[in-house]
């Protein structure tokens, strides 16, 4: 997905370059320093900042010509880095953008703890924004992503979860900031309400496509290009789509093999690889691709009624891309 988003960089430096300038501005604290040192860690960690280039790229769309995007556009960015800071915690994950984790560098305490701080420092800059609307919709995306990351522990190791379920996981977790960021970026520039929903549900939908590959990447993905360890959603025992897809298809004895899988205190590759014989025979990746297939057209269709532009090409051209990211 690097041409679309690369082009857009382009086409945006200047917003890109104050955007991110503005998140370096308010990473540290004078007085705690280790604060700085964490918040740095990851942010300065090569993520691909598509959320905050995808706020950028929709006030563009609409011709905003303030400066509250680029400030909002960082409060995006800062959110996604307190949800991933938390979010390692509780997958006790080990690799983020090719490197140790922080939870792993300077244990769980030090990484809840950074994540609030990144939460309020988005919290500050969304209050310069000085739109209460904005506000509204990013404190709306924070609550829904906290129900998401929730109720996806809720359904921890329960293989009979329903697709309905899931869907509700990664729509709370991963699409509702997505959302957030094409939704404000429309709102910063008064955009009228049928195009400010559109945006909306077109950010909704890439990120639910965006949360399904991440989910098949986790089987599938090339460890060094996507800078995580591979097999982490089975070792933690997360109900992810092609595991739901492949129990429902399953014989009785199959499904008594998957269970003990899941079920086992510790786990190890060679459980991995078993498992990913049986996703491979219940062709559950396929599935997988499919459906986020289906998630990219809806948000196609979503722009339908925004007028033709070279933005709004590259912003399907993105939704597109999606599809085969690797990273
Ligand atoms: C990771 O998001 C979390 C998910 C929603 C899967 P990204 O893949 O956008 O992470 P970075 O910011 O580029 O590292
Ligand atoms: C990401 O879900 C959700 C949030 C960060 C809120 P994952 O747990 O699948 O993301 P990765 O794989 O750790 O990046
Ligand atoms: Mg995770
Ligand atoms: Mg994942």
């Amino acid at each position: 997905m690097t041409t679309s988003i690369s082009k857009l960089s382009d086409l945006l430096s200047e917003k890109v370059r104050v955007t991110n300038q503005v998140i370096e501005e308010n990473l540290s604290s004078k007085e705690t320093t280790i604060i700085g040192d964490i918040a740095s860690h990851l942010i300065n960690s090569g993520g691909k900042r598509i959320r905050p280039l995808l706020t950028l790229t929709v006030a563009k769309l609409f011709d905003y010509q303030g400066d509250k995007d680029t400030l909002l556009a960082a409060a995006i960015e800062y959110i996604h880095s307190a949800t991933l800071l938390h979010d390692d915690v509780v997958d006790r994950s080990e690799k983020r953008r090719g490197l140790k984790t922080a939870n792993i560098i300077w244990t769980n305490k030090y990484s809840v703890l950074v994540g609030d701080y990144l939460f309020s420092r988005a919290f500050q800059l969304m209050v310069r924004t000085e739109s209460l609307r904005i506000m509204k919709t990013l404190s709306d995306a924070s609550a829904i992503i906290s129900q998401g990351e929730i109720l996806q522990l809720a359904i921890e190791k329960k293989l009979d979860v329903s697709k309905e379920d899931y869907l509700k996981v990664i729509k709370g977790k991963t699409s509702a900031l997505f959302s957030a960021a094409c939704q404000a970026g429309a709102e910063i520039t008064n955009a009228r309400d049928s195009h400010v929903d559109a945006l909306q549900e077109y950010g909704e939908c890439i990120g639910t496509s965006f949360q399904l590959i991440d989910d098949l990447l986790d089987y599938l993905g090339n460890e060094n290009k996507m800078g995580k360890n591979k097999g982490n959603d089975f070792f933690e025992k997360k109900i992810t789509l092609p595991i739901i897809h492949a129990y429902e298809r399953s014989s009785k004895a199959e499904k008594k093999f998957i269970k003990e899988l899941f079920q086992k205190p510790l786990p190890n590759h060679s459980d991995l690889t078993d498992l990913l014989e049986i996703l491979e025979s219940s062709k559950s990746l396929l599935y997988t691709k499919n459906q986020a297939l289906i998630w990219t057209e809806r948000s196609i269709n979503a722009l339908q009624i925004i007028e033709n532009s070279e933005i709004k090409t590259l912003i399907v051209e993105l939704a597109e891309e999606i599809l085969d990211r690797v990273s």
